[in-house]
């Protein structure tokens, strides 16, 4: 079975094919990041307009990479929901317009069940789990169980973990996207440096703002006192509480309901100090944590069409599964 993913949600051009669910035969991403640092954030306007520049392009390198034709594809798998709403409607739009020329069914892919869906390309996952799912727009905490039903158990009240870590970085000048500038810094940097009062927030809920805020706060002040500090500690103090709050929550989550795996997902996954803390506190509860490879890790389309394929599997009707060329894209929607 051939499935065709296609994602556009933000500010990556991706196209993949991939085989039986299992097999990765391309996994093309253009990225638009070079272009958005210049304004030290993605730019909506402008990573639509790059979307319909590079999309055909994109398209032909994937189908080449993957020695294939469109007359191959069995299903086209894209992200509809949620995003960046013009981006959305490029990769929506382009899918539509393979669909009918092509007679090839869409199935429409929520972005988050992507990410987590990553995990399924490269390890053997053991339901029920609990997955953390962190990226640029999203902190949740997910149960998801034997039938690949997802349930939301926590969410961030205020800004999403990689929100914050780019604002951060924004702030003390280390350009765009924070979050792997401040994954470097964490090791020449002391977590000790500045004391971060941890957000008292309930359960499974998460809450970043005010963390950040102390750490702009603080270099603000610094600015004012013409006083210098070193940045690589207070980049340290900021990932190092982030990600104790990250890991106790996940642990805890993991505990009451009484799974033997986590599953990280997402952009922030990525992150080598959440990776290794986890992986670390975790064992010693015999609780295995599972990620996926860094490539898989930020957008890209292989983790939709693997979300397509388990959508299919999971389904009585497969038809239930299917979009018609009425597909719209929707901007802000839960998993
Ligand atoms: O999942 P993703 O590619 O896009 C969204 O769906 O948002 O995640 C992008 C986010 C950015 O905020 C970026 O700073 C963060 O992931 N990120 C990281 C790392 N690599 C990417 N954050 C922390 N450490 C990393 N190594
Ligand atoms: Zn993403």
């Amino acid at each position: 079975m051939i499935i065709l993913g296609i994602e556009s949600s933000c500010d990556e051009t991706s196209i993949a094919v991939i085989k039986d669910g299992k097999e990765i035969l391309s996994n093309n991403i253009s990225s638009q990041i070079e272009i958005h640092k210049e304004y030290g954030g993605v730019v909506p306007e402008i990573a639509s307009r790059q979307h319909i520049k590079n999309i055909a392009t994109v398209l032909e390198e994937s189908l080449e990479q993957a020695k294939i034709t469109l007359d191959d594809v069995d299903y086209i798998a894209v992200t509809y929901a949620p995003g960046l709403i013009g981006a959305l409607l490029v990769g929506i739009s382009f899918a539509k317009g393979l669909s009918y020329a092509k007679n090839i069914p869409i199935i429409p892919v929520h972005h988050i069940k992507g990410h987590i869906y990553a995990n399924f390309l490269e390890h053997d996952v053991e339901l029920p789990c609990i997955s953390l799912v962190v990226s640029g727009g999203h902190t949740n905490i997910i149960y998801i169980d034997e039938n690949h039903n997802f349930i939301n158990i926590g969410e961030t009240l205020d800004d999403a973990v990689g929100e914050s870590c780019d604002k951060v970085a924004r702030v003390l000048g280390l350009g765009y996207p924070g979050g792997p500038v401040i994954d470097k810094m964490y090791y020449k940097g002391d977590r000790n440096f500045l004391k971060i009062t941890k957000p008292k927030v309930s359960r499974f809920d998460f809450s970043f703002s005010g963390i950040k805020t102390a750490i702009i706060n603080f270099d603000n002040n610094m600015k004012m006192k013409n006083q210098e500090y070193k940045k690589e500690d207070l980049a340290a103090s900021f990932l190092g509480t982030v990600v104790d709050i990250l890991c106790d929550k996940t642990l805890d989550a993991a505990v009451e309901k009484n799974v033997k795996t986590i599953m990280l997902a997402g952009g922030v996954a990525a992150n080598s100090l959440l990776r290794s803390q986890l992986t670390e506190k975790t064992a010693e509860k015999g609780i295995k944590v599972i990620y996926p490879s860094m490539k898989l890790c930020t957008d890209n389309a292989a983790m939709i069409a693997e979300a397509a394929y388990y959508k299919l599997k999971n389904s009585k009707n497969e038809e239930d599964c299917f979009a018609g060329l009425d597909l719209n894209g929707v901007a802000s929607l839960m998993v």
